[in-house]
């Protein structure tokens, strides 16, 4: 939640600064802010958009060849001019954005209102930029130490970039819990909490590690030292993020362009971990944890939202070939219950952003306990890819579009991955079995396309069932997280009340919804439970409920049955996840844009959740 940008060098730093709020628009645009150095602080903030800033700001002084700006997801305090970052000391002479949430903030915004500070906004954020200036005045220290001294008082998490008058030649960054990217350009830095406001100025990054608090200097100094003083050698990286990835490319909202990308994302997480000719499943980054796995007692899965659901398949994949007992866990839900935990459990973190808080607590608290985390992340270098044991990047590309589409398929392509490696080595399939399903897993990607194809079909179905008020998505088996899925996308974008059930469980409730104006999304495939799936769907029609349903293609019984149906191309019963997301992503997507939803930003939504 919250975007951070910052830029110090010899260019103007506002075109710099506004280009990289709108990059990082996807992690919460209730408002927006800029501060500019130019011998005045000068700070234009404004509730919105990055847009509404953009507007704001024509006709003012937006010179300056250093500065901070913030793109914010409300925490505490609600949307408004007045609480948008940057914040101002009382003097106006320092200035900071924070992204994070300052927990022990009433403790100190008392102390500090009893020493006599105002403060101007209801955030937690504001606490800090007094607390620096309170202990520069007070202990006579300068800009770093005093940004290292509030700290040490802070309990939270934080990314911080801190910009003074007083010190006209450097920015303090810190953090802790929030990410925090340092671009080293040529004689300039560009700061940002991801890289993709960086990348088209430079290759060259430094991931800041927690407690961190970063000197980065216009001479071209840039020095790293602990919140304890201890000096730290920059790790310099390079970035694999390509700029053209960053934009829509023809395509009317990153969403739709995400959903399209499919096929080659699919295509890239198999890259060099599928050989079907050798009979070969290797997922090179958890080599070294490929036993540990095999023998492993016990998988546990944790994560949120989407990845939450893309971890479901995978406990049907892994417990279906390979045997292994696994257990999904809510992050959320997971750090806070006292779960038994052994030394020979081995935890998968899913996380498409690999910044999510409460599945980053969850790893620490297992590994705190003895267990491995492996992740499955797509963002490359972020803190969830950094500091679980080992993993396997999805390699989707950047998801930009607040829904996720591609990171889901590409996640169950990871664990698909997993599921068959395990099965090959602890021989819970037969040879033949597995050669025939890597076989088919390589074709997937062709089947993705085709399924694209159905998009006309989806689009016609939107347009009858734009103004419901409910849905319900009912699958069974690899096909009931579907559900859980479908209805996720619908709500998130569309704002449509929508629930996910277990097709059996219907009748245990969600029967009693059934009339004339509830449409139910099957999601009904030719495999396994296929004629259990028929049953239900009959005890839905006998209610009159309306039957939108997904089968596979040359499916001449449900057709029969259903008001409404769209066909994906056959494939064995575990794949199928990947195949049936897409009409129900593309179902989704065509209701929201129907509806005049913003597609890309949901309201309330930001794309990384980086607070619990
Ligand atoms: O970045 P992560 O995969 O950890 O994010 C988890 C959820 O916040 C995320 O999947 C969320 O549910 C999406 N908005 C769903 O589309």
């Amino acid at each position: 939640m919250c975007g951070i940008v910052g830029y110090i060098g010899e260019k103007q730093a506002y075109p710099i600064l506004i280009k990289g709020l709108q990059r990082l628009e996807y992690r919460g645009y209730d408002s927006a802010g800029v501060a500019l150095l130019n011998g005045d602080l000068n700070i234009y903030k404004k509730s919105g958009k990055v847009a509404e800033l953009e507007n704001f700001v024509k006709e003012k002084d937006i010179s300056g060849t250093m500065g901070v700006a913030h793109t914010r997801w409300a925490t505490h305090g609600e949307p408004n001019d007045i609480n948008a970052h940057p914040h101002f000391s009382q003097s106006k002479d320092i200035a900071i954005i924070h992204n994070g949430i300052i927990e022990n903030y009433s403790v100190l915004k008392d102390e500090l209102l009893n020493r006599g500070y105002k403060f101007t906004s209801n955030t937690d954020s504001e606490v800090l930029i007094h607390l620096i200036d309170d202990i520069q005045k007070n202990e006579k220290v300068n800009l770093a130490q005093a940004v290292r001294i509030t700290l040490n008082q802070v309990i939270g998490a934080y990314a911080i970039v801190v910009i003074s008058k007083n010190e006209p030649d450097k920015l303090v960054a810190a953090k802790k819990g929030s990410p925090l990217v340092i671009g080293i350009g040529n004689g300039d830095f560009y700061i940002a909490s991801d890289a993709t406001p960086i990348v088209e100025y430079t290759k060259n990054v430094v991931y800041l590690n927690d407690y961190e608090i970063a000197v980065i200097k216009k001479n071209g100094n840039l020095d790293i030292r602990t919140t304890k003083n201890e000096k730290h050698t920059p790790y310099i990286q390079k970035l694999e993020l390509n700029l053209s990835q960053l934009q829509k490319e023809g395509f009317e909202h990153f969403m739709l362009k995400e959903i399209y990308e499919q096929p080659r994302s699919i295509k890239d997480s198999l890259r060099g971990r599928l050989n079907v000719n050798k009979g070969l499943v290797f997922l090179g980054g958890i080599a070294d944890y490929e036993q540990k796995l095999i023998n492993a007692e016990k998988i546990v899965i944790i994560a949120c939202g989407t990845s939450w659901h893309a971890g479901l398949v995978g406990e049907y994949l892994l417990e279906d070939i390979a045997r292994v007992p696994v257990e999904v866990e809510y992050a959320s839900e997971f750090r806070y219950r006292n779960s038994v935990v052994s030394e020979n459990d081995v935890f998968i973190a899913i996380s498409q952003s690999g910044e999510t808080a409460d599945t980053i607590a969850a790893i620490e608290l297992a590994q705190s306990k003895g267990a491995t985390v492996l992740g499955i992340c797509n963002v490359v270098g972020s803190t969830i890819a950094r500091i679980t044991d080992a993993g396997s990047y999805t390699h989707a590309g950047p998801e930009i579009g607040v829904a996720s589409t591609k990171a889901f398929t590409a996640q169950v392509t990871i664990l698909t991955l997993m599921a068959l490696m395990i099965a090959k080595k602890r021989g819970s399939i037969s040879t033949s079995k597995f050669h025939q399903l890597i076989t088919e897993l390589e074709g997937i990607p062709d089947k993705v396309e085709k399924t694209l194809k159905a998009s006309n079909i989806v689009e016609a179905i939107a347009e009858k069932f734009k103004y419901a008020k409910n849905f319900l998505y009912l699958g069974r088996g690899y096909n009931f997280p579907v559900a859980l899925e479908g209805a996720l996308k619908l709500k998130e974008i569309s704002y449509i009340h929508a629930e996910g059930y277990p097709a059996a469980e219907m009748k245990h409730g969600p029967i009693a919804l059934i009339d004339e104006n509830m449409p139910v999304v099957f999601i009904a495939p030719k495999t396994g439970l296929y004629e259990k799936v028929k049953s239900n769907i009959e005890e839905v029609k006998s209610r009159k409920g309306v039957i939108i349903a997904i089968v596979t293609e040359g499916d001449t019984d449900i057709k029969k049955i259903a008001d409404y149906t769209v066909e994906i191309p056959q494939t064995e019963a575990m794949f199928v996840p990947l195949l049936s997301t897409i009409p129900l992503q593309i179902l989704s997507y065509h209701i929201a844009v129907m509806r005049n939803c913003n597609v890309d930003q949901p309201r309330n939504l930001a794309k990384s959740v980086t607070v619990e």
